[in-house]
């Protein structure tokens, strides 16, 4: 296999007019914001808004891993507390018929190591990821584009929960208009109603793996991959997804694989394009840590929104050492802590980032 390559700064390109694109994405969440707090009276997440389960597990870092990959917080076998989210990524609260890619947030705690910047203080390591290998859009002025046409579709008349058909039924004109590659459907209402636990994860975004670079992956293991086909059939059941997943994790909970990909080629496998997925036969992803659900009740009504409340995963809550990397990643710091405080201001209940799952009633 190829050399993986060293991380330098070097290896990012920062675009002029990026303050302005971040500046765009904020109005934006704020609009979205705005929008379905008043629908619910209550603030959630402006993107991901719906949560499906919320898992407490243990991570659980390989013994004897090469050079390569034994780095940051993989550097140092042993075992973590860990806290996950599931969720759907519309920044409404929508019926689970809607097919709309899902994401799963996981904190890792107890994590020692020099700190990213924005995150000092805290001993957390999130993983922000989603069912697909590539992002929407290659880079966050192109993804900006896209998310007007979703702020200006969140129709405060009619409700936050009917958003989405509004959305599926102007999108693929409203794409045209734009130049949207109609590949961006499935991402934005045509995915595959898959099951959130039989599912495969990516970082789609590249992160520094201490002396590397690489992009994540989190991979089911247990019995629970058996459901990588499965479907989940939600017509009249608009919380079909959390049944599911609750009646699959309090039987048998499940184990997942996480695992890393080197980058290996600047040029193939790119850092400012975030719509391309590296080729895995170039540079396969590899084992760094297992990820153990043991089984318990992943949703209580009332109580997990609460949960959902108190917490923000963020790509730059973390350590230096996996500091996220390229354009879409540059863009997130400032929009993941916006959406986060105004959650908090508005529903008066601060962002906990916790030190033990216990502080957090686990
Ligand atoms: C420029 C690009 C992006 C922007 C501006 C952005 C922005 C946001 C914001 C504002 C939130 C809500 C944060 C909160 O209220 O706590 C969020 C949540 C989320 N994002 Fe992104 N995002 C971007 C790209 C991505 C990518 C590439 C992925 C994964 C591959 C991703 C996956 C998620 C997930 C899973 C959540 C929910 C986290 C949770 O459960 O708390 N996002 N994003």
């Amino acid at each position: 296999m190829d050399q993986p390559v060293r991380y330098s700064p070097s290896v990012e390109q920062v675009e002029p007019d990026e303050a302005e694109t971040i500046q765009g994405l904020e109005e934006q969440f704020q609009k979205i914001l705005d929008t379905t707090s008043q629908d619910y009276g209550h603030a959630v997440r402006s993107v991901h808004a719906k949560g499906h389960a919320i898992a407490r597990g243990t991570l659980r870092i390989a013994q004897g891993l090469p050079p390569e990959l034994a780095q940051g917080l993989f550097g140092v076998p042993g075992e973590h507390e860990a806290i996950l989210r599931f969720s759907t990524n519309a920044g409404d609260i929508l019926d689970d018929a809607i097919r709309l890619p899902r994401g799963v947030a996981i904190k890792v705690l107890g994590v020692e190591g020099e700190r990213l910047p924005g995150s000092e203080g805290d001993t957390t390591q999130d993983f922000v990821l989603v069912n697909a290998p590539a992002f929407a859009a290659p880079d966050a002025k192109k993804f900006l584009t896209n998310l007007k046409l979703l702020a200006a579709t969140t129709d405060k008349a009619e409700g936050g929960k009917k958003l989405l058909s509004a959305v599926l039924r102007s999108f693929e004109s409203a794409l045209e208009a734009v130049g949207v590659q109609s590949a961006m459907l499935s991402t934005l209402g045509g995915a595959k109603p898959v099951h959130p636990l039989g599912a495969t994860y990516f970082s789609q975004t590249p992160f520094r793996h201490g002396d590397h670079i690489a992009k994540f992956q989190l991979v089911p293991v247990s019995a629970i991959k058996d459901f990588a086909d499965a479907t989940i059939n939600a017509t009249g059941r608009p919380d079909a997804i959390r049944a599911a997943m609750n009646e699959l994790l309090a039987e048998q909970g499940g184990i997942w694989e996480f695992r890393v990909q080197l980058c290996t080629d600047l040029e193939t496998m790119p850092i400012e394009d975030a719509s391309v997925a590296w080729d895995e036969e170039a540079c396969p992803f590899r084992t760094v840590a297992t990820l153990t659900v043991a089984p318990q009740r992943a949703w209580v009504q009332g109580e997990s929104e609460k949960t959902e409340d108190a917490l923000s995963f963020a790509p730059w809550h973390g350590l230096a050492a996996h500091q996220p990397l390229g354009g879409v990643n540059r863009a997130r710091k400032r929009p993941y802590a916006f959406s986060s405080a105004y959650r908090a201001r508005f529903n008066g209940c601060p962002i906990h980032e916790p030190r033990t799952l216990e502080e957090l009633g686990a």
